[in-house]
């Protein structure tokens, strides 16, 4: 058996205007999926995620007649589970040209589910890890990140930017611009993340963004902004000391182009009461900065403080189902003993 984990990541800056080529940094925080590959005599694929649904779920496919579930994301989130863990496989026999091994799988992750934080891309890419090792042909995390790009590409219908795959696989704070993924230096940032225990609609989210650019045409200078502040925003992680704590010079900047990332993402109609709550209570209790992560419409915020008072402070939020700090990941994908 061959057990690998990948983390789960928020977006520091720069989520909707990265699909208009703007860049943005993604980072990799200390929430983990865990896959465990088994692999099996014929050429069926069982998979078991007790922590995907409520009760968690088995499902088995494969061999003659009985073909890859045919789900799609928009069927809900299990469902969408078994397609990303499915997706995973089919990437793997392909990489270790094996086209009917056989796998017993099993998804574990305390990310919250499609909230913002990477819980599919973490998934992806583990299973593709442990997979391939288990087939005896174990790829670099690049590899892994490219082949589970082309498995979200695969499950979501084309629609699928590099990021989130690209930060789950090679951890740390990452650069994000087109088709160009790049790991940067960042100091040590205490991230902290409030969850509304709902899921935004990422596709609806960024088809509302493209109309109201189409029909606003200043809603393209909008997305220009937070090109622009990601460029700031980059610029302040490159003068800190990536070793290190970051002093608080560089957490104040961080937080207010954070600030003015949310402001702008508002604007764009992507936050919702929930999550500008969250913002508001972690800016009341003294985080630096605050915003949404991902897609939004729901799910989570990051703030960043490197005291306790966001999180106790989210945790008395009545829109805050379940608040957490969860550190920069250092490490993306790794083999678990
Ligand atoms: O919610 P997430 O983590 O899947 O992030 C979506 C990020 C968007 O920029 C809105 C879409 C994308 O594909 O980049």
């Amino acid at each position: 058996m061959t057990v690998s984990s990948a983390p789960g990541k928020v977006y520091l800056f720069g989520e909707h205007a990265v699909v208009y080529g703007e860049p943005a940094v993604p980072c990799a925080v200390e929430r983990r999926a865990t896959v465990s590959v088994d692999a099996r005599e014929d050429d069926r694929v069982r998979v078991t995620a007790p922590d995907l649904s409520l009760d968690g779920f088995t499902v088995e496919y494969g061999g003659e007649g009985d073909d890859r579930p045919d789900v799609n994301v928009a069927q809900g989130l299990v469902e969408a589970g078994i397609a990303y863990v499915a997706a995973a496989v089919e990437q793997a026999r392909d990489a270790a040209d094996a086209p009917s091994a056989g796998f017993d799988v099993t998804v574990e992750s305390d990310i919250p589910l499609g909230a913002g934080l990477g819980s599919s891309a973490a998934v992806v890419v583990a299973g593709i890890d442990a997979a391939t090792r288990e087939l005896g042909t174990p790829l670099d995390p690049e590899a892994v990140a490219e082949r589970a790009y082309r498995a979200e590409y695969d499950v979501q219908d084309g629609h699928a930017s590099r990021a989130d795959t690209f930060c789950c696989a090679v951890g740390g704070a990452v650069r994000v611009e087109g088709d160009d993924c790049r790991r940067i230096d960042a100091p040590n940032l205490p991230f902290v993340v409030g969850f509304d225990g709902g899921a935004g609609d990422t596709g609806e989210l960024v088809a509302g963004v493209r109309s109201l650019r189409e029909e606003y045409g200043f809603a393209a200078d909008t997305v220009g902004s937070i090109g622009d502040l990601v460029r700031r925003g980059e610029a302040v992680l490159a003068e800190a000391d990536p070793t290190d704590d970051p002093p608080e010079s560089v957490l104040a900047e961080l937080g207010r182009l954070m600030n003015f990332d949310h402001g702008l993402l508002e604007a764009l109609g992507v936050s919702s009461r929930s999550l500008d709550n969250m913002v508001w209570s972690a800016r009341e209790a003294g985080a630096h900065g605050a915003k949404l992560t991902g897609a939004g419409g729901g799910g989570c915020v990051v703030a960043l403080d490197r005291t306790e008072e966001t999180e106790t402070a989210l945790r008395f939020t009545p829109e805050c189902e379940d608040a957490f700090r969860a550190e920069l990941a250092r490490g993306g994908v790794r083999v678990e003993e």
